[in-house]
């Protein structure tokens, strides 16, 4: 990525911004506290919960010895108390192992507990200067459209590119990663890297927005790819992971003469064009299971339970109850037609049949010769009409 972009950004920043009180600092515990307390809650909000925490815990030693209540009852209403807590562990490592003194280093950061790499760039870049990206929901955009990518931006690999790339940025526009840029001088003011990152942030967040962004008064228009493409409106693509769902699934081993049912999977859908064995939605019980057996034009002799098995596709668990039963051979050849019977060596080599069903397809080797646990359905039946 050019990097020609980054001084009218940075002027841009320098010239004006929101007046938020983390940004009158440089002290590395008062940036770490409004970065974490930035991921939970909007900027508004993170104000007071900013200035009540550090009147209560100015600085890293306070924290690292603070009663757990006190310190959730400071951090109520953000959620992620696991944040807080794991926040407090830091700080105990930072007084006993560096003196109180936070690490510069990205890299040392990223050992304490709960610091990742967004926090600890935020911190190395925004504290002490150092050439480190920190890529959020707001500069991932940025980013997309400032080079008209269109891949998704909420992958990881789309994380991981822009990082890169932005690091790329950081070290050609203000020297070595991991030595500290030449500060402004004003005491105050961010680290030139520190500037750079919140620049972006302030972008994404007053400018480069994710409806209607401001185009007219963006500071960096002249290299947008996006604007000149004429794709503000439709970058970032967001490709939204679908909510993994949990299905019940009832499978059926539909045997005569080792020789088992499989049925061809519609083409398209999930596990298109593959095998399986005959299955039906929910999980249903011996009865409901030979009548559909029966629906299908079978006489079924015998019925066993299965084991029951699971399933975990990526947007998918199916957690599957399975009978195994034995239909009478008259049968086999005037049933539905969509049911194929197939041999052990037939299943093995002909017919493809994906993983979901390898519970039961491995259980068919282990069923024979063990037919004596079977129940013989027509047992309990007092039904004259059944066909078993
Ligand atoms: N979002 C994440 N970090 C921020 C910061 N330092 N200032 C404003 N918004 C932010």
């Amino acid at each position: 990525m050019e990097n020609d972009f980054v001084k009218p950004l940075t002027v841009w920043y320098n010239l004006g911004h929101r007046d938020l009180p983390w940004r009158h600092t440089r002290a590395p515990y008062k940036i770490w506290v409004s970065e974490i307390m930035l991921q939970q809650t909007r900027v508004e909000a993170v104000r007071t919960y900013y200035a009540r925490f550090l009147e209560a815990l100015p600085d890293v030693r306070h924290l690292a010895v603070c009663p757990d209540d006190r310190l959730l009852k400071l951090w109520e209403g953000l959620g992620y108390y696991s944040r807080v807590r794991n926040m407090k562990k830091a700080a105990q490592i930072i007084t006993s192992d560096f003196g109180g003194e936070f690490p510069a280093d990205a890299g040392e950061l990223r050992k304490l507990p709960g610091i990742g790499e967004y926090t600890a760039g935020a911190v190395a870049s925004i504290a002490f200067g150092r050439a480190e990206p920190a890529v959020d929901g707001n500069v991932m955009r940025v980013y997309a459209r400032l080079m008209a990518d269109d891949s998704n931006n909420l992958s990881q690999k789309m994380k991981r590119l822009v990082t890169e790339e932005l690091r790329g940025v950081l070290v050609s526009s203000f020297g070595q990663p991991g030595r500290p840029a030449s500060y402004p001088g004003d005491g105050d003011a961010p680290a030139e890297t520190g500037a750079f990152n919140q620049a972006l942030f302030e972008l994404g967040a007053t400018v480069c927005t994710p409806k209607d962004p401001k185009c007219a008064s963006c500071p960096v228009r002249p290299w947008c790819l996006a604007f000149s493409e004429g794709k503000t409106e439709t970058l970032p693509v967001r490709i939204v992971p679908k909510k993994h769902r949990e299905e019940d699934r009832t499978v059926l081993l539909i045997e005569d003469d080792g020789r088992t049912a499989v049925r061809r999977r519609p083409d398209g859908g999930l596990l298109g064009g593959l095998y399986e064995f005959p299955n039906l939605p929910g999980s249903v019980g011996e009865e409901e299971a030979l009548a559909y057996v029966r629906q299908s034009g079978f006489e079924a002799l015998r019925i066993r339970k299965l084991p029951d098995a699971k399933h975990v596709f990526s947007h998918v668990t199916w957690r599957m109850t399975g009978y195994y039963i034995t239909i009478a051979p008259e049968t086999e050849n005037g049933g539905q037609n969509e049911w194929i019977f197939a041999d052990r060596a037939e299943l093995k080599n002909v017919y493809p049949i994906p993983a979901a069903f390898a519970a039961y397809a491995n259980l068919l080797g282990v069923l024979v010769g063990k037919k004596g646990k079977e129940r013989r359905i027509n047992e309990d039946s007092d039904s004259r009409n059944s066909m078993l």
